[in-house]
């Protein structure tokens, strides 16, 4: 009896923070825009060959949408009049690009379903594709999402982006809120096999440990790292680090190097060393398919948080700008 109620309540609490919770659809533009997919995907090729580092970025842009209030688009909404600081303005959302190639998809998206298709919705389809055409798994991702109708202050974005300094309790706290077990957690790390570090988000790691994280890098790669990100670098917003080997391939290369003492952040590092996520790690870097699978999941969690429907929001006109 006690079992089965473990069991049920284990379903119910999946049930409610699966996929099926998040009130989206799978063939949301059937009708009003059925070669939505196809135009990001032929869209992004075209882009992607011009500046391979672009996946990167955008898989990051989805992240720092997601985070901030849901999948509402609202990372890509500039000052306007009065210029009042949008979430760019944020020191959290330093390195964030390539926030264009949405507008761009969504002049395309535009010229054959006006009015049809939300930003907040191709930001996710550019992500998915980021993933796809680096090599990962192509991700069935459910649509309908609208768009923020509010510009939103900078100082959210600040209180509930994730810092460099990061830890695993903070990390495992953050995607727990969204859903996600603990291998989901460890998988949607993954997107750093990915893009770049720029070393002012390293330097508190170099210099000013605080765990004796440090102790537990390979010692090649921390020459390798104190040489490219001196102490007091000026331009440590300029220079940057690999964030593994195969920086434009969506491999398990993110996992095999952490736990080589390689992971370039605090977080990547940390979690190769705490005992709960180290396993999944483990497992991740001699299982790609594993990681592919649960990666899946995870950014599909991701992509549906606080997301708005219906009703709610808006199609903007112009992703850049509230209608
Ligand atoms: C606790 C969670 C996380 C922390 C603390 C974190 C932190 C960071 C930091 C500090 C950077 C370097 C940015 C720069 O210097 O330009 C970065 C890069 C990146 N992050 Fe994360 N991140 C987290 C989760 C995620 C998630 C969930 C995703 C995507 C689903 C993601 C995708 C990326 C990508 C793709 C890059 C490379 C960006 C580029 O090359 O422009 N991160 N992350």
């Amino acid at each position: 009896m006690v079992m089965r109620t473990i069991v049920a309540v284990f379903f119910l609490l999946h049930f409610r923070f699966g996929v099926e919770s998040c009130s989206l659809s799978y063939d949301f533009y059937e009708k009003s825009c059925p070669q939505v997919e196809d135009i990001v995907k032929y869209g992004l090729q075209a882009m992607f060959l011009t500046d391979p580092t672009s996946p990167a970025a955008l898989l990051r842009l989805m992240f720092h949408d997601c985070q901030v209030q849901g999948c509402d688009a609202s990372i890509l909404v500039d000052p306007g009049e009065g210029s009042v600081p949008t979430e760019m303005a944020s020191a959290k959302n330093f390195g964030i690009r390539k926030r264009e190639l949405i507008s761009i998809l969504k002049s395309m998206i535009e010229a054959q379903c006006p009015q049809q298709v939300s930003c907040a919705d191709i930001l996710i389809l550019a992500a998915r594709e980021a993933v796809a055409l680096t090599g990962g798994p192509r991700i069935q991702v459910p649509l309908g999402r609208r768009d923020s109708s509010q510009t939103l202050s900078y100082e959210l974005a600040d209180a509930v982006l994730p810092p460099a300094t990061a830890g695993v309790a903070d990390m495992l706290n953050l995607f727990a809120e969204k859903g996600m077990t603990l291998a989901e957690s460890v998988a949607i790390l993954g997107a750093h096999t990915l893009g770049i570090t720029h070393c002012s988000n390293i330097q508190n790691r170099l210099y000013n440990p605080n765990n004796g994280e440090l102790r537990a890098m390979e010692p090649s790669f921390a020459s390798f790292l104190g040489l490219t990100c001196p102490q007091g670098l000026q331009s440590s917003n300029l220079s940057f680090v690999l964030n593994d080997p195969t920086t434009f391939v969506f491999d398990n290369e993110y996992y095999v190097n952490a736990m080589g003492g390689r992971g370039v952040l605090k977080i990547d590092a940390e979690m190769a060393l705490d005992p709960q996520t180290a396993t999944v790690m483990q497992r991740f870097s001699i299982n790609q398919d594993d990681f592919f699978q649960e990666f899946s999941s995870a950014f599909v969690k991701l992509s549906c948080s606080g997301v708005l429907t219906g009703k709610q929001g808006v199609i903007r006109k112009n992703c850049n700008a509230i209608n």
